[in-house]
């Protein structure tokens, strides 16, 4: 079994105040847990990456970007690089999430030169994928999640510096969580197809993203081939993101 994974992606929420509190309190407790069964990482919107790696530096919990650039600096008004994120002491950056691919009509080709620059940077890549409602309706959902880990994983991908989430699109702050059987069947296939890319595929962890609270987490934890959570909304919650953690036990 590979250690888990439970990575918060705050999106674009969070004045300084609260994500400071947040972050403070997740830090404290994570400090305090000797014995944590799971690695934590906080994936801050870029406003926010200094002063919460400033409170919990010291916690062990790990901090990440939520996207970068895949140049290393220059006339990108708005953008990041993966130097940059690095620069603040992130380890980690979420690529390709749906929200990315949907709102900045970001294609695989883009994701994997993104996830080329997060390793140039000598961070770890986040690379999320899944179908939409109606690609999964149609019978497709598999296929998808092919095609989109052949185009978005770079040549350099190693079980040290990528991680895949599964994020079916439909179950993104819907409430709609894929069930156990679902997720097995979608994260076995993942595994199958890394093998295709990856030398050490057994040991490239493979998120499962879409809903996550602590009402499900144990269940979705359980699944085979299921290595940690990323999670959107419950992750604003001290108290919730930490009770998914809790239950990696
Ligand atoms: P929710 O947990 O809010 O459904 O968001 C999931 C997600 O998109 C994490 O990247």
């Amino acid at each position: 079994m590979l250690r888990k994974l439970i990575a918060g992606n705050w999106k674009m929420n969070g004045l300084k105040a609260e994500g400071v509190a947040l972050a403070r309190d997740l830090g404290i407790r994570y400090a305090e847990d000797e014995d944590a069964a799971f690695d934590m990482l906080i994936c801050p919107p870029a406003t926010l990456i200094d002063s919460v790696g400033e409170v919990i530096a010291g916690s062990g919990i790990l901090l990440g970007g939520q996207d970068c650039h895949s140049e290393t600096a220059g006339a990108h008004t708005g953008d990041v690089s993966a130097e940059m994120l690095a620069d603040l002491g992130c380890s980690w950056v979420i690529v390709g999430h749906s929200e990315r691919r949907q709102d900045h009509g970001e294609i695989d080709l883009a994701v994997a030169e993104k996830a080329k620059a997060v390793h140039r940077a000598g961070l770890c890549a986040i690379i999320c994928i899944g179908e939409t409602e109606a690609e999964r309706a149609a019978g497709h959902a598999l296929s998808i999640c092919s095609r989109q880990l052949a185009g978005s994983i770079p040549t350099n991908a190693t079980a040290e510096n990528t991680v895949i989430a599964y994020e079916p699109v439909w179950a993104i702050g819907t409430g709609k969580t894929a069930t156990a059987g679902d997720v097995a069947d979608v994260h076995s296939h993942i595994r199958a197809e890394l093998s295709r890319k990856i030398a050490d595929a057994d040991k490239v962890r493979i998120l499962y993203g879409g809903s996550v609270k602590p009402a499900n987490a144990a269940e979705l934890m359980s699944v085979p081939n299921v290595d940690g959570a990323l999670v959107g909304g419950a992750s604003l919650k001290a108290d919730d993101f930490w009770a998914i953690g809790q239950s990696c036990a």
